[in-house]
C-alpha cells in the first residue's frame, strides 16, 4: 500500500511538471503540442524562469567586483549556483565546477588547456564512433596539432559500446579517452565508471561528454572517477548560453587558462600576468550570471524530483514506446533495447526521408528531429544518411507516444510506404 501511494505521489509530481512549463500549453498547426525534441532542447519550468527573473529584477549586477549591495547579492547567488550544480553532479567541491557557455565550450576547454599541453606525437586519443561532433572535432584538431592519433571503438550488434574492443584498444599509448555517457542518437548508456578504471590503469585520463546524461541519469562525477565531465543547462530544463565543466582539482590547478583577460587574473603588469585560482582562472570576462542561476534552479528542480525517478520515468516511456513503434511496418529503431538506454529513439521508416517524416509529424503537432543529429560518423557507421529522432523528458506521457504513432501512420499513408 505504501508503495502504491508512493507511486501515486511520483505520478502526481511528474504530472505537475507539465503545468510548470508554459510552452507545453501551446498548440501548433491547431493541434496540442507533443514535444519530443528534448535531446535538442528541454522546456523550462516556471521556478527556473523565476530564479532568473529575481536576478534581473532585484540584483542585476556584476560579480566579484563591485563593493555594493547588489554586486554582493549577485556574487552570492552566482557562487551559490556553482555549489548547487556541483552538488547535483556529485562534485567533491564547488571550485571544481567551471561555468562555460555549453558542453562544446567545456570540451574545448579540456582540448586547449589540457590536451594542447599534454599530448605529443605518437599519443592516442580513444573515442567511440557514436560521439557528438562536439566530442570529436576538438580531438581531431588536437590530434592534428600534436601528431597524435585518433582511435575509434565501435558498437556491439545490440548498439552498445563494444567494451571488448575498448579494452583491447586501451593501451599505454592512449593518453585521453573522450567518451559520451549517453548517446544523443542511440540513447545508449555507456559504463563510464568501468572505462575510467580501465583508462586510469594505463595512465590515461577520461573526459566524459555528459550533455545528455546529466539530464537523464543520476550522475556522480566523484563516484564515476571522471577527470572531466561536460554538460549544458538547456538540456536539463535550464537556459541556453550556460554549461559547466567539472574537472579533477589537481588537473585544473595544473592547467593553463583558456580565455585570457579580465576576471581570471591575480596580478597584471605591463609585461606579464599571474592567474587567479581555479575556477576563476577559467572564467575570463563577465560570466553568464543569470544563466548560472537558472541552471542551478534547474538542477534543484530535477533534484527535487529525484534523478532515479527521472530515469525510471524514461524507462516507463521507453517500455511503452518500443512495442508501439515496432507495430509500424517498415520502422527500424537504432541502438540498444530500452533497458540500456535513456529516453531517446532514433529510427527510419522504410525509405521515407527523415526530413519528410519530421515535416509530417510537425503538421500533426509532434516536434521531433531529423538529420544526422551532429553525429555524422555514427550515421555512416550505421550505413544510413540520416535518421528521425524522438526524445522524451519528464513532462512526456504515454498519450504523447500514442500521438507520435498516429502521426507516423499518417506519414506512411502520405508517402505510400
Ligand atoms: C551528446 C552531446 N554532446 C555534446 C552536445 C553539444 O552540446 P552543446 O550544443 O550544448 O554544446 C550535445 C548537444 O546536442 C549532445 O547531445
Amino acid at each position: 500500500m505504501i508503495r502504491q501511494n508512493n507511486q501515486h505521489a511520483i505520478e502526481r509530481d511528474f504530472r505537475l511538471v507539465v503545468d510548470d512549463c508554459p510552452v507545453l500549453q501551446r498548440f501548433v498547426h491547431g493541434k496540442r503540442l507533443v514535444y519530443l525534441d528534448n535531446a535538442a532542447m528541454t522546456q523550462m519550468p516556471r521556478p527556473v524562469m523565476e530564479a532568473m527573473q529575481a536576478f534581473y529584477t532585484r540584483f542585476n549586477a556584476n560579480v566579484h567586483r563591485g563593493i555594493h549591495r547588489l554586486s554582493e547579492e549577485a556574487t552570492d547567488a552566482y557562487e551559490d549556483a556553482r555549489g548547487k550544480v556541483a552538488r547535483f553532479l556529485g562534485a567533491p567541491q564547488p571550485e571544481s565546477v567551471i561555468f562555460t557557455r555549453n558542453a562544446t565550450e567545456s570540451l574545448n576547454l579540456v582540448a586547449y588547456s589540457w590536451a594542447r599541453e599534454n599530448l605529443q606525437g605518437g599519443d592516442e586519443i580513444l573515442l567511440s564512433v557514436m560521439e557528438h561532433h562536439s566530442n570529436l572535432v576538438p580531438w581531431q584538431q588536437m590530434a592534428d596539432e600534436a601528431g597524435a592519433k585518433l582511435v575509434y571503438v565501435g558498437l556491439t550488434s545490440h548498439g552498445m559500446l563494444d567494451m571488448d574492443e575498448l579494452a583491447q584498444k586501451l593501451t599505454s599509448r592512449v593518453k585521453l579517452v573522450a567518451i559520451t555517457h549517453m548517446s544523443n542518437v542511440l540513447g545508449a548508456i555507456v559504463p563510464v565508471a568501468e572505462i575510467v578504471n580501465l583508462a586510469h590503469a594505463v595512465g590515461a585520463i577520461v573526459a566524459v561528454d555528459g550533455a545528455q546524461s546529466a539530464a537523464h541519469l543520476p550522475v556522480n562525477v566523484a563516484a564515476m572517477g571522471a577527470d572531466f565531465f561536460a554538460c549544458s543547462g538547456y538540456k536539463m530544463l535550464g537556459p541556453t548560453g550556460i554549461g559547466v565543466l567539472y574537472g579533477r582539482m589537481e588537473l585544473l590547478e595544473a592547467m593553463r587558462p583558456f580565455n585570457y583577460g579580465g576576471s581570471m587574473i591575480a596580478h597584471v603588469e605591463l609585461e606579464k600576468s599571474t592567474w587567479a585560482e581555479v575556477p576563476q582562472k577559467f572564467e575570463g570576462g563577465t560570466p553568464n550570471i543569470g544563466g548560472a542561476i537558472g541552471m542551478a534552479a534547474a538542477a534543484d528542480y530535477l533534484a527535487r524530483l529525484g534523478m532515479q525517478r527521472v530515469q525510471a520515468h524514461d524507462q516507463k516511456l521507453l517500455a511503452y514506446a518500443f512495442p508501439r513503434l515496432q507495430e509500424i511496418p517498415g520502422l527500424t529503431i537504432y541502438g540498444p533495447p530500452p533497458e540500456q538506454r535513456g529516453g531517446i529513439i532514433a529510427f527510419t521508416l522504410k525509405d521515407i526521408h527523415p526530413h519528410d517524416i519530421a515535416t509530417i509529424l510537425d503538421k500533426e503537432g509532434v516536434a521531433s528531429r531529423a538529420g544526422h543529429h551532429c553525429a555524422e560518423p555514427l550515421h555512416h557507421y550505421l550505413g544510413i544518411p540520416a535518421s528521425a529522432r524522438v526524445s522524451f523528458y519528464i513532462y512526456n506521457r504515454e498519450h504523447d507516444i500514442d500521438a507520435l504513432v498516429s502521426a507516423l501512420l499518417v506519414a506512411r499513408k502520405v508517402f505510400g510506404a
